[in-house]
């Protein structure tokens, strides 16, 4: 395990505490056959699509999960998706359980919304450095000092936080929703990433105040070896996830949530993409935008500490082996405080009802 350190300062100046948090070593497992021969593969396939089967269960996996979990999802009649459409999907199936692959938060807001469903997860410590970073009780003082602004959180935050945030966003979603809040003339308070805070303030003009949080995977990315590699490859466009720094989103062809990356390279004729995101995406981009080439945006160079370098420690947890094994000991279920969830669907509801027109 590797020590990292959020530090919660506020824009504001007032100093806040450090948030401290361990988080694993990025566990490599290239697409292919994710450590496993093919013959056992394809029988971890069979076994899984039997048991989604058995217990009246539905796949849901984000793009930075292995390509297994995708191509399970996908072979099965469940999604693949960012985010916001994760959060979606639950509610229009009839299934009783809901095996959500992809980090903490991401079955929390599906229990949220779903609470009469079961809510299983290959790892329940799959968790997020946004989350992490952003615990209940500092983030419930910050929001006390600033009662005269509207709380607009990023689904990357614990059910508690969401319980006391007036809105929740993802990165789909978040222009329109502080667009619409500044025709509104609210001023806002936003947690926990400070990248796409300042992103969504430049953008909207929204009077905003941070929460300092950052992602572990895109505050890696570096600029200046993303000017080598672009000068590399003139005919590349280069694709950003806002979680990112502000120097490499100022190099972007298109910012935009990981649904809107795969459908830049569908819309974009460059040959070959330049991707600043988790490197799983690669395999719905590949599926996207056949035969064209992707590369992944630097993390290294002169200075980079690089521990998660393109891949997110917790969405790698998810694999073959622990999905069987919680599909059949019906372990790693999410449970949410009924309080804390009803008080989070609030804010939860306000985004899925919003992003529905
Ligand atoms: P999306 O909402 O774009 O899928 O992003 C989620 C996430 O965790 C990005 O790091
Ligand atoms: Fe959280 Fe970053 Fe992993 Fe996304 S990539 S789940 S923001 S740690």
């Amino acid at each position: 395990m590797v020590s990292g350190t959020v530090w919660a300062a506020y824009m504001t100046g007032i100093s806040a505490p450090a948030v401290d948090f361990d988080y694993p070593e990025t566990r490599v497992i290239e697409a292919g056959l994710g450590g496993y021969t093919r013959a056992e593969r394809s029988r971890l396939m069979k076994q899984a699509q039997e048991l989604l089967a058995h217990e009246d269960a539905i796949l849901v996996a984000h793009y930075y999960t292995h390509p297994d979990l995708q191509e399970l999802a996908d072979s099965s009649g469940g999604l693949v998706a960012d985010s916001l459409e994760m959060a979606r999907f639950g509610s229009t199936q009839s299934a009783r359980t809901l095996v959500v692959a992809g980090v903490r938060f991401m079955g929390e807001t599906a229990k949220i919304l779903n609470p009469e469903k079961r809510i299983l997860m290959p790892s329940l410590e799959a968790e997020c450095s946004l989350d992490l970073g952003c615990p209940i009780e500092p983030f419930s003082a910050f929001c006390d000092e600033h009662l005269d602004r509207t709380v607009v959180v990023y689904a990357n935050t614990s059910a508690a936080v969401k319980a006391r945030a007036d809105w929740v966003v993802t990165s789909s979603c978040a222009v329109r929703i502080i667009s619409h809040l500044m025709d509104q003339e609210e001023k806002i308070l936003w947690a926990p990433d400070r990248h796409l805070g300042h992103y969504l303030q430049r953008v909207t003009g929204a009077d905003m105040a941070l929460w300092q949080g950052h992602c572990v995977v895109h505050d890696e990315f570096k600029s200046r070896k993303l000017g080598e590699l672009v000068s590399e490859h003139p005919e590349a466009a280069v694709l950003v996830h806002p979680e990112s720094p502000e120097d490499v989103i100022d190099m972007a062809d298109v910012v935009g949530s990981t649904t809107a990356l795969i459908q830049a390279c569908q819309k974009l004729p460059h040959p070959t993409f330049i991707v600043a995101t988790d490197r799983q995406i690669f395999h719905k981009m590949q599926q996207a935008a056949p035969g064209r080439n992707f590369i992944e945006a630097p993390t290294g160079g002169e200075g980079a500490t690089c521990k998660s370098c393109a891949h997110c420690p917790w969405m790698a947890m998810n694999d073959l082996t622990r999905l069987i094994e919680t599909l059949e000991t019906g372990s790693n279920e999410i449970h949410v405080d009924e309080d804390v969830r009803r008080r989070a669907l609030r804010s939860t509801r306000r985004m899925i009802e919003f992003t529905a027109h």
